[in-house]
């Protein structure tokens, strides 16, 4: 897929099918995220798939949206020492989500209220915290990206008007 169609026609997605992921699709999917960018390439991360329906159901209730999490194919904690590095996390949770939408695995953020809480769900050493744990899977019907041009999935988009964002000096 053309990246900036990929980008404009990226929505964040909550229901999935029942279905799972196959591996190697989650294999790039982690790939893309290992392959970000990072000050001073520390690559301060780990990533933490969670798959199971027993480990999803536990997770689920620590997220803001419980359903993103227990119905999904698979999540991603991603998480820091002290919770830090929360630019180097967004860069690898987007690339992580753009791979997934080019094999059409939809994707969602999802925050929590209690770090810590999760981390311990999580099983992370001691001093490391979640910082966005996105939910992948397949949408329930097949979605086309190609079905519209870039602009026209910009058009549409829900965001402000890009002259309203920019400014020139
Ligand atoms: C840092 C961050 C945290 C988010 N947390 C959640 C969340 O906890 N639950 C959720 O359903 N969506 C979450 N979102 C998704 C936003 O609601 C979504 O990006 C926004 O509404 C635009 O959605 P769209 O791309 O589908 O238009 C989060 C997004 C970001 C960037």
């Amino acid at each position: 897929m053309d990246t900036f169609l990929a980008v404009a026609s990226k929505r964040d997605w909550r229901s999935y099918a029942d279905r799972p992921v196959p591996e190697d699709v989650q294999r790039r999917i982690l790939d893309a995220g290992r392959l970000s960018g990072s000050s001073q390439n520390k690559q301060p991360w780990t990533f933490v798939v969670v798959e199971s329906a027993e480990a999803k159901a536990r997770l689920a209730e620590l997220v803001y949206m419980e359903a993103n999490v227990r119905t999904c194919a698979f999540a991603v904690a991603i998480a820091t020492g002290g919770g830090k590095f929360p630019l180097d996390v967004g860069r690898a949770m987007q690339n992580m989500m753009l791979a997934a939408w080019n094999d059409g695995v939809v994707s969602c953020p999802n925050g929590m209220p209690d770090p810590e809480a999760a981390a311990r769900a999580l099983g992370l050493d001691e001093g490391s915290l979640p910082i966005n744990i996105p939910s992948f899977g397949y949408p329930k019907r097949p979605l086309d990206p190609e079905s519209k041009s870039a602009q026209d999935w910009s058009a549409e988009a829900n965001r402000k008007v890009l002259d309203e964002l920019v400014r020139r000096l």
